[in-house]
């Protein structure tokens, strides 16, 4: 009997998705940039935002040097007004939106103690606030294109397992509640919404900071697997939620770790 349900390789063959933060510095792999470019693999026409224009059209030129379709769009995803003209461009070049990768993070250290009032508030600005406001004009969009739609929110297992991060575990666990409010608004609406939870991840973001070898063989040996994460693995990811595969998945925060959040001690066999 034949398979019912069969999806193929080119998943996402005649979709248009949006990855915000789909630049990186110096060239390198960042989890936007490998979604932008795995997500055209899978068959999807890319627009690639970044507050950093040049960011966004390297990765539009690495897509466009595979036969992919792309175009960069600067924006910054915290403001109402650059998250509108972002859609509005988007439809007006495409005529569609079918996937939202809300990929726009920064960093940020520091206990509640000494966080200050002002870093809280633009860690929450730019990791919350952002997620928000392109959802607030993608959905409508992605209704409107008739297709359902599905939206990925990138969170961390800081949210899980927070460790001297205050600020920024507080707002990778707002976004997996953002996710879940979401996703249940939306489901009515052909509109699906995950979230993925990167354990580390060598990306610019954290070597382009400067990371001794010994430093990124501790992140080595923190995961059970005993492997470093890269942006492929979140792109991945990404490509997997997206597309019709993940059909019946929403409201969910897909850890992508290595095992760390699964681990604890060792069993003491002794004991
Ligand atoms: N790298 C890791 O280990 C790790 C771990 C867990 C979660 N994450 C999350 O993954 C996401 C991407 O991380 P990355 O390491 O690839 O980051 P990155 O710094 O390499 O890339 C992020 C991009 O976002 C852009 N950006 C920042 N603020 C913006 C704004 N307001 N508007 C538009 N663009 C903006 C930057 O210009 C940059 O090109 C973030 O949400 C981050 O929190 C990363």
């Amino acid at each position: 009997m034949a398979a019912e349900f069969a999806p193929d390789d080119q998943q996402l063959d005649g979709k248009v998705a949006i990855v915000s933060g789909a630049g990186a510095v110096e060239g390198g792999i960042g989890n936007g940039r490998a979604a932008s470019i795995l997500l055209s693999r899978a068959g999807a026409r890319i627009v690639a935002v970044d507050r950093d224009l040049d960011r966004a059209a390297e990765t539009v030129q690495m897509i466009e040097a595979e036969g992919g379709t792309a175009f960069a769009h600067a924006a910054d995803t915290t403001l109402e007004a650059d998250c509108q003209a972002m859609v509005a461009k988007v439809m007006e070049t495409y005529g569609r939106v079918d996937v939202l990768d809300n990929n726009v993070g920064i960093g940020s250290s520091g206990t509640v103690v000494d966080e200050s009032l002002e870093n809280w508030e633009r860690v929450m600005r730019v990791n919350v606030q952002s997620m928000f406001m392109a959802a607030k004009f993608a959905i409508p969009a992605m209704i409107d294109s008739g297709g359902g739609g599905a939206i990925v929110n990138v969170s961390s297992i800081s949210a899980l397992r927070p460790r001297g991060l205050t600020a920024y575990s507080a707002s990778k666990g707002a976004v997996i509640s953002l996710t879940r409010a979401m996703a249940m608004d939306h489901a009515a609406d052909g509109v699906r919404a995950n979230c993925i939870a990167p354990g580390p991840v060598y990306t610019p973001m954290v070597y382009s900071r400067g990371m001794s070898e010994a430093a990124r063989e501790g992140r080595r040996k923190a995961s059970p697997l005993g492997i470093e994460g890269s942006g492929w693995d979140i792109g991945n990811a990404v490509v997997f939620l997206c597309s019709a595969r993940a059909r019946y998945i929403t409201g969910q925060t897909l850890v992508v770790d290595g095992g760390i959040t699964a681990s604890g001690p060792a069993r003491d066999p002794n004991a």
